[in-house]
């Protein structure tokens, strides 16, 4: 039961959910100094929650940083412009960060935020996207640790939107649009 008949399901709680422990124990396996997460607001803020608790579960000890960006306004076309609308507080120098998003597209967000925080003299900036649209790839970036592979198709759920909507979605899916089956 998805509780909202017109989106169909991409990636199920329990298909999530094991892909979150599997990048937290990829994550520990790395041994990172001092870590620190950054979670990229607004949409990957289930994410970054459910991957802290498994990062402690794994046996890492990180601490958490948000930071605000916006690129795409309300709407489903990226402007392509990166604004800080809320910056971090912590220190970044000498440490391992981690970069957590929602899902990485264009790439511009994830480029300006790694760049910005390099800037600052972190020991390293590692990207933990937990979808990966690599056909729509404008900036030259990958991700570290990523949770799935995803069809070219706008997405929701999981703390992703479609103008404001759906973040809440325990799943991540889909408004089938013509011509899908
Ligand atoms: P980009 O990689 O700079 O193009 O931007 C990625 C950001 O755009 C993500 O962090 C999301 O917030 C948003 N975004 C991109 N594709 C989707 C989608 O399919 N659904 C919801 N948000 C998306
Ligand atoms: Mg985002």
């Amino acid at each position: 039961m998805t509780g909202s008949p017109e989106i169909r399901v991409l990636f199920d709680e329990e298909a999530i959910a094991n892909r979150v422990k599997a990048i937290a124990e990829a994550i520990s396996q790395d041994k990172p100094h001092n870590l620190l997460l950054v979670a990229v607001l607004k949409g990957s803020f289930i994410f970054a929650a459910d991957l802290a608790r498994a990062l402690h579960r794994a046996g890492s000890v990180p601490e958490m940083e948000f930071l605000h960006l916006s690129s795409y306004g309300s709407g489903t076309v990226s402007s392509g412009e990166v604004k800080v609308l809320r910056d971090i507080e912590s220190d970044v120098t000498g440490r391992d960060v981690i970069l957590i998003d929602d899902i990485l597209e264009s790439g511009r967000t994830l480029k300006f935020a790694r760049d910005m925080i390099a800037k600052r003299g972190a020991k390293s900036v590692r990207i933990a996207a937990f979808l990966d649209k690599p056909g729509h790839r404008k900036a030259d970036i990958q991700s570290d640790y990523t949770g799935f592979d995803c069809p070219d198709k706008f997405v929701v759920g999981y703390g992703m939107d479609m103008g404001h909507a759906w973040r809440q979605l325990p799943f991540i899916g889909y408004v089938p649009q013509e011509g899908d089956e």
